[in-house]
């Protein structure tokens, strides 16, 4: 594929489906143990639509969406920045530089337009890659913080009947 034909763009409202299908399709194939429907991932894509659609950036090829890039800007104790970053190319579409060239937009954009200090995300650990790649451009693990979750029926049982088990 030659890269030139590779345009990054923001979003418009009416791409929300397909930019749905792109992100389920991508997250699915790269094994993180979840399994996303396509109408969760619309209500997903839906929600960054509404939240920030100025830093939701798409990879159009000809007329066809391949992958989407999207953050939201914070105000932390040391300046701002692009959190909850997500990343993905269609698979049909991977090891072209979309990924890398959708990165590079929505942080330039975060530098130029919110002056951010850092940017973050989650990514899976199930292979070395992508960790491997975010580590070669200078992503780290967040020192001294653990990202923790659980489900919350079963937190809440632990928090109301704890003192009993
Ligand atoms: C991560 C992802 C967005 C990369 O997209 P991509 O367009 O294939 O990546 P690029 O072609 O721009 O390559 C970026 C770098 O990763 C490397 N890379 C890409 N796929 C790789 C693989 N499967 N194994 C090892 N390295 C790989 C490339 O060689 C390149 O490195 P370089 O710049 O040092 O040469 C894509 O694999 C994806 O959508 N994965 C599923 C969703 C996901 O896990 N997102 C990340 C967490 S939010």
């Amino acid at each position: 594929m030659n890269n030139a034909e590779i345009k990054i763009r923001l979003i418009e409202e009416s791409d929300i489906p397909e930019i749905a299908r792109v992100y389920a399709d991508s997250f699915n194939r790269a094994e993180t143990g979840e399994h996303w429907a396509e109408d969760q991932a619309l209500s997903f894509v839906q929600y960054w639509y509404n939240t920030q659609p100025d830093l939701f950036f798409v990879a159009v090829h000809g007329h066809k969406i391949i992958g989407g890039a999207m953050a939201e800007v914070k105000q932390w104790w040391n300046g701002v920045g692009l959190d909850h970053a997500q990343l993905f190319v269609d698979p049909e579409f991977f090891l072209n530089g979309v990924g890398k060239a959708l990165l590079t937009k929505l942080i330039k954009e975060g530098v130029d337009k919110y002056s951010i200090i850092t940017f973050s995300g989650m990514a899976s650990s199930h292979n070395a890659f992508p960790v491997s790649w975010y580590k070669k451009i200078a992503f780290a693990p967040m020192a001294n913080w653990v990202q923790l979750g659980g489900k919350a029926k079963e937190i809440l049982s632990k928090l109301e009947n704890g003192k009993n088990q």
